[in-house]
Formats: C-alpha cells, sequence, structure tokens
C-alpha cells in the first residue's frame, strides 16, 4: 500500500516511520511512504502556503493552490483511492475504519495547520476526513502518523505473528486481557498461577473473564 503525505512540516514525519514495524513493512516492500512539503507547490517567491481569511478573525488559512498543484502532480502519476484530510471534525478513526483503508492500495493524506484550509481545497479534492479523537492538535502530521501506523500494521506480512494483530483490543469487541512475563515472581507481585499451569483451556478462559472484565469496568459501551 502507498501513502502520499504532504505536509508544510516534513520533518515531523521522518522519524515515526523510521523504526519497528513501520521500519520493517517499508523494507519488506510492503509499504511505501512518501512525504511531500507543500512549500516546494507554493507559487510565490517566500514559498507561503497561507493567507488571511476572508471575511477577517484570527489564523491563517491554508490556500487551495499549493494543494491543488502537489495532488494534481500526484493524480497524474497514478490512480488514487482516498484522498484523506485528517482534522479534528472529521469520523473519528476506528478499528473498523483502520480494516476497511487497510485494503486500499493508493492513499494521499493532507495535513492542514494554522486555523484551517480553504474549505474549496476539501470540496474538491478530499473524499474522507478522519479525526484521531476529540481533542485538537496543532497540525495533521500527527494524527496523519497514527493513521498510517493504524493501517500499516493490518497489511499482511507486516506483522510477524499473523494472529497478533487479530487479537488485539477492538479487532474483536473485547479489550485485551492482562499479559505477563518473567520473572513470575517480582518482589512478591505474582503472576496468576493459572498462567503458570500449562492448562490451555483454563488459560483460554482465565484471558476471556478477565477480558470481559476490563471491558466491562472500561469501556461498557463496546458490550452494548
Ligand atoms: N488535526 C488537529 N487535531 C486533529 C485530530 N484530533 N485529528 C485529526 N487531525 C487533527
Amino acid at each position: 500500500m502507498r501513502f502520499d503525505i504532504i505536509t508544510v512540516l516534513p520533518a515531523l514525519l521522518e522519524s515515526p516511520f523510521a523504526h519497528s514495524i513501520l521500519q520493517r513493512a517499508k523494507k519488506k516492500g510492503l509499504t511505501e511512504i512518501y512525504v511531500h512539503n507543500l512549500r516546494d507547490y507554493a507559487d510565490n517567491k517566500h514559498k507561503n502556503v497561507d493567507d488571511y481569511p476572508y471575511g477577517g478573525g484570527s489564523g491563517m488559512v491554508m490556500s487551495i493552490g499549493p494543494f491543488a498543484a502537489c495532488i494534481g502532480k500526484l493524480k497524474e502519476e497514478r490512480h488514487y483511492d482516498e484522498v484523506i484530510f485528517m482534522t479534528p471534525d472529521g469520523e473519528v478513526l476506528t478499528q473498523t475504519a483502520a480494516n476497511q483503508l487497510s485494503s486500499l492500495k493508493n492513499v494521499i493524506i493532507l495535513c492542514g495547520h494554522y486555523k484551517g484550509i480553504d474549505q474549496r481545497i476539501r470540496d474538491l479534492f478530499v473524499t474522507r476526513e478522519i479525526s484521531i479523537g476529540d481533542y485538537v492538535l496543532s497540525g495533521g502530521e500527527l494524527p496523519a502518523a497514527v493513521l498510517v501506523d493504524a493501517i500499516v500494521r493490518l497489511l499482511p506480512g507486516v506483522l510477524s505473528d499473523e494472529t497478533s494483530a487479530l487479537s488485539d483490543s477492538f479487532q474483536g469487541e473485547l479489550l485485551d486481557a492482562p499479559v505477563y512475563t518473567r520473572p513470575a515472581n517480582w518482589n512478591g507481585l505474582e503472576v496468576p498461577p493459572v498462567l503458570l499451569s500449562g492448562n490451555q483451556a483454563a488459560i483460554d478462559n482465565w484471558r476471556h473473564e478477565r477480558a470481559l472484565e476490563r471491558t466491562r469496568e472500561r469501556r461498557p459501551d463496546l458490550l452494548e
């Protein structure tokens, strides 16, 4: 799957994709992630990509020209399944949405800044608007990294244990049960004995009960 991310802060997106699972996915050729500097598409000598809002008010608004130029160039090269705009007023990202997006081939992601982006960009180019939660960040870069991570780990072959994405919290209807590793006793804090019992049916049953308990306590909405 290919991602083209358009941003005024490309440096913010260097590190998230250079480590661990995402880096491995790129090396294996399972995903390609390209970051485009919106300023390279500015049509003025100061490389400005924003301007004052019509009608007045505080904050600058990102202009349509540079986005149109960058998206236009990308679309000349290949077909894109979605053009996603990261915004706090979009649909809230869920595991279901990540699953669905992971079946796509080419996706453009737009990162906004300042007070917002000219509405005409949204009307003309954007096919989906996604929020990563009901809080406001200073730009769309971190949300874009969150979205890409949530999608890439679902691509076939990315996780070494193919079942581990399937057992994630939210992938089923329950949160995950607690997990433990060695030592079995740390300063008197013991691992639940059933996990050391070797009785797989009992372990599965314990995990299911703990998952239910945790979901009931923390996210009863998931059980409704
Ligand atoms: N940009 C700023 N805040 C955001 C959020 N919560 N989700 C997506 N994009 C954003």
